[in-house]
């Protein structure tokens, strides 16, 4: 199938960008750069070795992407392109609801132009809330504390309204949860802009010096160790779960979880990290950051039962990898 990825340079989209091309389909990125780099698709072609057709567009534009739908036969999209800063959303909320709800839009009306009746979309665990865990695929979404998690959640409704007054539109709503580590290769990781927000790519700097040492959001959590629960997801198990739920699609709306359905802690991840590479990562328990949740991690069922997907790639493989991407990572 020829699949147009927006936000294909991209962390989680250039990994799958990969599967896509080793499970035989063409790639076509459309990327703005905005928080990304061009590096990330010579990444691509280096581990593939396949090309990759390249627009350097932003998806709001309509002119734009009716270009790229006028000069290919597309079969797909997958639309990973989007603003992910929680803290950023809050201060700057019109631009996420801009961003992330236009871009939907204006590449869902693409697809009825031409007759492109596939279509995945990059969904988040936020948009559960402090449901109780695990997570499951039918539960009501819940407030989120932020613009970024509400753009999520109307993205969502809106590709739902479209599939049900289309029944051809074939959608799948992928929840991601924590997405972490790297292609093995080393040649395309996670490279966030400025201080990391997100816990494995600061504990990676940590380990390089580049930064002192964590700080633990809180030890006084409702868990095993007091430490906030997540779902880390290796990115290459993540990229994959694309390509069952490409192959796997039928006419309708599904939703599916992206995660192991396993808690880890904070603890318990730095733990792995300095037992994946030997190396000390300093840390000190600080207050607890405001917005989170104490628990989050996956059903996974749903996926495994319909899509014949599993996450297979164990923690200490997501610590190994995401160092060995930091390591030989030059800014
Ligand atoms: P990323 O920032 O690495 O990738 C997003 C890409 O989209 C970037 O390359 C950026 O330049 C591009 N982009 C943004 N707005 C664009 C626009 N208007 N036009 C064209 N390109 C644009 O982020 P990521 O972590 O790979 O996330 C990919 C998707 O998955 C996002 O939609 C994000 O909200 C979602 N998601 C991420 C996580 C996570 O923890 N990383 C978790 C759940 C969901
Ligand atoms: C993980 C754990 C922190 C940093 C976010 C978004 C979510 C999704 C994934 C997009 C928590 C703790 C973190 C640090 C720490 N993104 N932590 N020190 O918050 O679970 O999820 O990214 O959709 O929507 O909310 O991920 O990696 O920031 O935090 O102690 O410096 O690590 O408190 O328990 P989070 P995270």
């Amino acid at each position: 199938m020829n699949i147009l990825v927006t936000g294909g340079a991209g962390y989680i989209a250039s990994h799958t960008c990969v599967a896509l091309q080793e499970a035989g389909h063409n790639v076509i990125i459309a990327d703005n750069l905005c928080n990304s780099k061009v590096e990330s698709i010579d990444g691509i072609k280096k581990i593939t070795n396949k090309e990759i057709t390249f627009y350097e567009i932003d998806v709001t534009d309509e002119e734009a992407v009716d270009i790229i739908f006028s000069n290919h036969d597309i079969d797909g999209v997958i639309h990973f392109a989007g603003l992910k800063a929680i803290d950023e959303s809050v201060r700057n909320p019109l631009e996420y609801y801009y961003n992330n709800i236009v871009s939907t839009m204006v590449l869902t009306k693409a697809c009825q132009k031409y007759g492109v009746n596939r279509f995945i979309f990059s969904s988040s665990a936020t948009v559960y809330g402090d449901n109780k865990v695990p997570f499951e695929e039918t539960m009501i979404l819940l407030p989120t504390t932020n613009p970024y998690g509400e753009t999520k959640a109307m993205s969502e409704r809106i590709l739902t309204d479209i599939a049900n007054a289309n029944p051809a539109f074939s959608v799948s709503i992928l929840r991601y949860f924590n997405p972490v580590g790297a292609h093995e290769s080393g040649l395309i990781g996670e490279t966030p802009s400025g201080i990391p927000n997100n816990l494995m790519p600061y504990v990676t700097q940590v380990a390089k010096g580049r930064l002192e040492k964590l700080c633990m959001y809180g030890n006084d959590y409702p868990t095993v160790d007091g430490t906030g629960i997540r779902d880390y997801i290796h990115v290459v198990d993540l990229a994959e779960g694309h390509v069952a739920a490409l192959e796997n699609l039928t006419e309708g709306v599904h939703v599916y979880n992206l995660g192991t359905g396993k808690g880890t802690s904070v603890l318990e991840l730095v733990k792995a990290f300095e037992e994946a590479n030997g190396i000390k990562i300093p840390y000190e328990v600080v207050e607890r950051r405001p917005g989170d949740i104490a628990l989050c991690y996956a059903d996974a069922s749903k996926a495994k039962q319909e899509l014949g997907w599993t996450a297979k790639r164990d923690l200490i493989a997501m610590c190994r990898d995401a160092w060995r991407f930091e390591k030989n990572h030059k800014e």
